[in-house]
């Protein structure tokens, strides 16, 4: 067998051994690289005599061209080959059940301060907010709280410095709507509010509070009745009473706290632990805004009256919900927040 034949054996029956491209990448250097096999019997052509030369030159062409083209060839087969395999194990198999997400649902805070916006822009208040950091003169000042009253005292308030404060209620934003606009006002601002409480069944250091103002000519407490009546019944059911219980805030005169009968018992009190057997819990404070406030915030007090209010919304919640443990809301254990998705969670 002459060199020809032998390197074509060889190469054709290692080619057909290769599975990868680095083999067949080392197979066409061995045998047609610069230092390989053919080439080195092409150099060697100088020994032969001018006449076997070309016959030779051709028959090593013909070898190399062969050689090249196998070589292709095979990893052409091996890439189609990999493609192939590939696509085998990416197949999608359109008929397999599909993975079932869970499917959230609104937070019952959040739903129960959706349901009291919504009743009052029914009733044609609008929507402001407020800072949460805020200042001393927003949160106490304007709201004729005086220094030393004892919703100051450290104790109730998280302060940054002497004068910038966590905001313990939504009531500065009474005082900044009615220092930028001019009566009518009707407005409802909900948002979350600090005090240096520790965490129990009924407290926690943040919560949310939905407070409401109105300010016209000829507002009386009929008219903060007759809203939060329709408030009342809106959120705890038609069935609902309210009560009005004298009261004391330093920003309305005269105050007035709200009570609705109680949504556990129906208002019997029958070994009611959410009423303590009173039959009575209460919703809010209210009252009619102080003639001292509007003149503090720059409005007309002989010729203006308004009422104002502000609704604990996890108390609401958590009567609307009949939740015994208002750190439940924070927990986000989802089997306590299942229960409020309608069994999608
Ligand atoms: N700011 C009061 C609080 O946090 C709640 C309140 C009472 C708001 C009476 C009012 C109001 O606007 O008129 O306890």
């Amino acid at each position: 067998m002459d060199a020809l034949t032998s390197i074509r054996e060889e190469t054709l029956k290692k080619l057909g051994g290769a599975s990868n491209e680095a083999e067949i990448e080392q197979l066409r250097v061995q045998v047609l690289g610069r230092k390989g096999e053919l080439t080195a019997i092409l150099r060697s052509m100088g020994q032969l005599s001018p006449g076997e030369r070309p016959a030779f030159g051709q028959k090593v062409n013909a070898l190399r061209e062969e050689i090249e083209g196998a070589l292709t060839q095979k990893s052409a087969a091996i890439e189609s080959a990999q493609k192939g395999a590939r696509i085998k194990a990416e197949t999608l198999d359109i008929s397999a059940p599909g993975e079932a997400l869970p499917a959230g649902a609104a937070h019952p805070l959040m739903s129960t301060m959706e349901k009291i916006v919504k009743t009052f822009v029914n009733m044609g208040f609008r929507v402001e907010e407020g800072p949460e950091i805020e200042l001393d003169h927003f949160n106490f000042e304007l709201l004729n709280i005086p220094k030393n009253h004892p919703a100051r005292d450290a104790q109730d308030t998280l302060y940054f410095s002497e004068n910038i404060l966590l905001r313990t209620h939504t009531s500065p934003v009474q005082a900044r709507t009615m220092l930028g606009q001019k009566p009518p006002i009707r407005i409802i601002c909900p948002g979350r509010v600090y005090r240096a409480d520790e965490l129990d069944l009924t407290h926690s250091p943040a919560f949310i509070q939905c407070e409401g103002l109105v300010v016209d000519e000829g507002i009386t407490m009929a008219d903060l009745k007759g809203t939060l009546a329709v408030f009342a019944r809106e959120v705890f059911g038609e069935s609902v009473q309210v009560r009005f219980r004298p009261s004391f805030f330093p920003f309305t005169e005269p105050s007035a706290e709200v009570d609705v009968s109680c949504p556990a018992c129906g208002g019997s009190g029958e070994n009611c632990r959410v009423c303590k057997g009173t039959g009575w819990v209460e919703v809010l404070g209210s009252g009619m805004v102080n003639p001292r406030v509007l003149e503090l915030c720059g409005i007309d007090s002989t010729k203006y009256t308004g009422f104002a209010f502000g609704i604990g919304v996890e108390r609401a919640a958590m009567l609307k919900y009949n939740v015994p443990d208002m750190r439940l809301f924070y927990e986000n254990d989802s089997r306590f927040l299942a229960q409020f998705s309608k069994g999608r969670l």
